[in-house]
């Protein structure tokens, strides 16, 4: 097994999640190629696991934490990683070491760029990306917030320790009508199927519906609300792990159109 930078040949299945052969993951847009494209210049870093028949069956994405999704500075963030563990498609790759390379390498590789440090996120509770596997690998808890566990890896004496950005939207509702306000970054699939799935279904209600697009690729803007990827239907917050059906989303703004 080894460890490639994303080449051009990788890409579509990156952008994907490695899940080419999900319909689900298809609703998600080409959001992430988009974002993809604004962030490689701006030191975005991709990682690829191969194995000995150079099969690619995990992924990991960091970047300066500047631009990362959460406060500190001179520290790498790691958005995601991913080994892919699904019987579809490529198969499953997890348990054979391909999580433990990726993230050395991605160490190894932020060190050489100077950063002082690694940050990453987990959740608290054992399902998805769960905090304790960063715990075994050497992290650190810093901060917490809803479940969301901000853990770091210091490098040098002198890192200074990261801090979540904190939540501080309140929704702002208009009289008469049910508002659906989408929070959209780009960088996680899961959270464009979020947005796209919400999009498709305030069309069935017409202008009983007020619907808003948040970018929060802009830093000022996530900083501002202090939501990356999130959807409110007035003041119901759904969040994209694992995104909510179409189906599920569709019932809850009927159920408030109903209430008008
Ligand atoms: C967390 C994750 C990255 C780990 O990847 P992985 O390749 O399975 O990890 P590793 O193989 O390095 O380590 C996993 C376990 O397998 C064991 N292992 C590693 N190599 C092994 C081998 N050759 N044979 C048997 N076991 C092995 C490790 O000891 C480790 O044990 P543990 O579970 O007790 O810690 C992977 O499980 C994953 O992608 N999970 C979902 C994460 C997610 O939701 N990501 C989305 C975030 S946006």
């Amino acid at each position: 097994m080894k460890v490639i930078d994303l080449t051009d040949e990788h890409q579509q299945a990156y952008f994907v999640c490695l899940e080419e052969w999900s319909d689900e993951i298809k609703e998600a847009g080409d959001h992430k190629e988009m974002w993809h494209r604004e962030m490689k210049d701006k030191g975005l870093r991709v990682k690829l696991a191969a194995d000995e028949n150079g099969q690619v069956g995990g992924m990991i994405e960091y970047m300066p934490i500047e631009y990362g999704f959460a406060k500190g500075s001179d520290l790498y963030f790691v958005n995601c990683i991913w080994v892919h563990g699904h019987k579809q498609g490529r198969g499953n790759f997890q348990k054979r070491g391909m999580g433990t390379a990726l993230l050395q390498d991605a160490e190894d590789d932020a060190k050489a760029l100077g950063a002082k440090g690694m940050a990453a996120w987990g959740i608290s509770l054992p399902f998805w990306m769960k905090a304790s596997w960063f715990k075994k690998h050497g992290y650190k808890k810093v901060d917490s917030q809803r479940g969301l566990v901000l853990l770091w890896k210091p490098f040098s004496s002198d890192a200074i320790p990261p801090q979540w950005i904190r939540k501080k939207y309140t929704p702002e509702l208009t009289p008469g009508k049910v508002t659906v306000t989408s929070f959209i970054n780009g960088q996680c699939p899961a959270g464009n199927m979020l947005h796209e799935r919400a999009k498709r279904a305030v069309n069935e209600f017409g202008d009983k519906v007020i619907f808003s697009t948040i970018n929060t690729n802009d830093r000022e803007v996530m900083h501002q609300y202090g939501e990356k990827d999130a959807l409110y239907i007035d003041t119901k917050k759904l969040t994209p792990g694992p995104p909510p059906s179409y189906k599920k989303i569709q019932r809850l703004i009927a159920k408030r159109v109903k209430r008008l």
